[in-house]
This record gives C-alpha cells, sequence and structure tokens, in this order.
C-alpha cells in the first residue's frame, strides 16, 4: 500500500534526536527562569530576525496572550481578521479587549489594509495583523495608518518564521511579534512560542514579560524572590528549546524547499483561486479555494492525500458571532482547503498532489 501523504510532517534527523536525549540525561528539564537552552534559542532567535529582545514561551496562544498583556486593552478595541486560528481572539477576550474584525484581502488572505481606518474608533488601541499561511502583510500600509492614528501593532506570526518583509525577516517590524513553534509550523518544537521585541520599550517589555511568563516571579536572587502582579505558568520547557534550537538552523533551508513546491504549485495547479508565489513567503500553508470543498477532500483522502480547513472564520463561531458583514473572508471559509506543502514531500508525491488537484476540484 502507499504511504498516506501527511498534510504536516516535521523534517527532523538525528541532531534532534541526540538533543532530545541529552536534556533527558541531564535531569535539567525545565526552569521558569529561562536558563540553559532557552536562554540560547532567544538569543539565536533575536539574531536570526535581527530584533531587539526576544522571550520564550510554551506556545504561540501563550506569545499573543503575554503580548497583548503589555497594552493595557481593557475596554478597548483591537483590528484583526477573522480569518485565522482562534486563539489569536481569544488572546484579545482573555485581555478585556473587543475584536473588531477586518475582511481579507482575496489576493493573498492577510488582512485588508485598505478597510481598516473605517473601524477605526476612540475605542481603537491595537491592530493585530496574522501573515497568513506565512504571507506577510502589508507592513508599510499598517504602520503608516498606525502612526497616524497613533495604534500600537502586534503581528501574529505563528505562520512566518522565517518570512521576510521588504528585506529584513518577520519579526523586527513591530513592537511585538508572536511566534509559534508548535509541531507543524515551520520551526518545530513539542510545543512553543516566543514574542520578538523592537522599539524603545523593547528592555521594559522583556522584563514585564519574563515575569508574567512565570507566576510574576520577580526580583529572584536564590530562593528569594517578589511577586508584583498575576503571571502564569507560560515559560518554555529544555526539550522544545534544545530542538528549537536544531530547527532554527535549518529553518531558511527547509523553507527553501517549501518554496520550491509553492512555486510549482502555483504554476501547475489549474485553479484560479490559489495561493500566489511570492519569494518573501515562508509556505506554512499552501491554500485553493474549490467549490465543492467536501467531495474534493473526499476523493483526496481516498487516494491517501490529507487536506486541512484553515480556517473557519471565528467570527462565525457561537462564541464570537457578531454582526460583522465580511463577504471576502466568509466566501473563503467556506471554499478554502490546505494541500500539503512541507519538506518532506518527494518529487512523486508533489506530481502526484498537482494531478489529484487538477483532477478533483
Ligand atoms: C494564526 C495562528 N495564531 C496563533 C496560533 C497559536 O499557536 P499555538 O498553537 O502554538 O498556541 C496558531 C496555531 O496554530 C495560529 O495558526
Amino acid at each position: 500500500m502507499t504511504k498516506k501523504i501527511k498534510l504536516f510532517d516535521p523534517s527532523i534527523d538525528q541532531s534532534e534526536e541526540k538533543a532530545i536525549i541529552k536534556v533527558l540525561q541531564s535531569k535539567f528539564w525545565a526552569s521558569g527562569s529561562g536558563t540553559g537552552n532557552v536562554k540560547i534559542f532567544e538569543n539565536k532567535f533575536k539574531k536570526y530576525v535581527g530584533s531587539t529582545d526576544c522571550v520564550a514561551v510554551n506556545s504561540g496562544t501563550s506569545a499573543l496572550n503575554l503580548a497583548l498583556s503589555l497594552m493595557d486593552i481593557k475596554n478597548k478595541e483591537v483590528i484583526v481578521p477573522s480569518l485565522t486560528f482562534v486563539s489569536t481572539i481569544h488572546a484579545i477576550k482573555l485581555n478585556g479587549g473587543k475584536p473588531i474584525f477586518v475582511d481579507v484581502d482575496e489576493k493573498n488572505l492577510c488582512i485588508d489594509a485598505e478597510q481598516i481606518t473605517q473601524s477605526i474608533t476612540d475605542k481603537t488601541k491595537v491592530i493585530l495583523p496574522v501573515h497568513f499561511g506565512g504571507m506577510p502583510c502589508d507592513l508599510s500600509k499598517i504602520k503608516k495608518i498606525c502612526k497616524d492614528y497613533d495604534l500600537t501593532r502586534i503581528e501574529d506570526a505563528a505562520h512566518a518564521s522565517g518570512s521576510t518583509y521588504k528585506n529584513q525577516k518577520i519579526g523586527k517590524h513591530s513592537s511585538a511579534v508572536c511566534f509559534s513553534f508548535h509541531p507543524v509550523k515551520n520551526l518545530a518544537m513539542p510545543t512553543g512560542g516566543l514574542i520578538s521585541l523592537n522599539g524603545k520599550s523593547s528592555k521594559k517589555f522583556k522584563k514585564i514579560l519574563e515575569s508574567r511568563r512565570w507566576c510574576g516571579i520577580t526580583n529572584r536572587h536564590d530562593s528569594f524572590y517578589d511577586v508584583q502582579e498575576m503571571g502564569w505558568n507560560y515559560y518554555m520547557n529544555e526539550f522544545s528549546a534544545a530542538i528549537g534550537i536544531i530547527q532554527l538552523k535549518k529553518l531558511d533551508k527547509l523553507n527553501i524547499k517549501r518554496k520550491k513546491i509553492a512555486k510549482l504549485y502555483s504554476k501547475k495547479i489549474n485553479l484560479e483561486q490559489k495561493m500566489i508565489f511570492d519569494e518573501n513567503c515562508s509556505y506554512h500553508l499552501y491554500w485553493i479555494r474549490v467549490k465543492n470543498r467536501n467531495q474534493f477532500r473526499k476523493k483526496m483522502n481516498q487516494i491517501g492525500i490529507e487536506t486541512g480547513i484553515h480556517y473557519r472564520p471565528v467570527h462565525t463561531f457561537s462564541m464570537y458571532k457578531t454582526n460583522s458583514h465580511l463577504p471576502v473572508t466568509e466566501k473563503v471559509g467556506n471554499e478554502i482547503v490546505s494541500i500539503p506543502i512541507h519538506p518532506n514531500l518527494s518529487n512523486d508525491q508533489i506530481y502526484k498532489i498537482i494531478d489529484a488537484v487538477n483532477e478533483f476540484s
């Protein structure tokens, strides 16, 4: 029987195995103070993206929760796309803010920067763009809006490890940029996330975040410490960090493989509605749009090709139902399908996917 083609598949080799065993045997598996591999990973990631500081945490969700906690958004509005994973929006709610959904641009499925200003009110505090599938948002336009209206920008870069915008890595362009290192992501860990900080408040923010990621603990000397505010158990463990150090070394190489596949898909797939090719994109996802999605996915599955749906728009969930009318998001939400694009795909598998999409869509 031919092997199933997985939608996601982390790229690992013996280096990750060795690193895991080393941590296991050291018996130093985790520390709220973020020493050991966690610190090494933070420093390497900071150098990689060129940001001022980095704080590692245990997931992309925690990264978003903590980044938003810096901005005092209680009873304030945060402008965000609805086409995202639900934790982007939960993070706003958890911090007492109100998500204001703005439609996405049909070309790249990132927030439509042209439509942002009409949603700005005197309660707006933050714009939270999501680099969808790894495709960088129009940060120049969003930056200008933030400047004109005195708003803060926090990026959801869960899909964008290794993506670039204007020759600089994503992670360098906003006050806080939140990454996810969930096992399906381009930089994979068992679980992990990170906040990349830029600008004049970075040092201050880093200190606050380091305390909030570990139960509010601060001013620690030996076994003595103080707690001045609420914090969570959000710190990254040593196994994740050790794997992350190795994955980071390989990231650009792995992303080149993803880009090659994306280039082929964008040329050979005979669908009008599909992800465009852009060198700046890390291609965490490759999306296509098909009219008869259930039937299409069923047929793909029958010949051993996994597909996924990223995402059901958040404003259609019971918890977040609003009067928002987001025509592009809603249409895309009914048609979007993710097809495999990970670096472990063989040439034969890539062509099998292309042929199957062309036949079944
Ligand atoms: C756009 C987006 N934001 C945030 C997250 C949350 O990341 P994590 O699963 O690491 O908590 C994800 C994860 O899938 C995501 O896709």
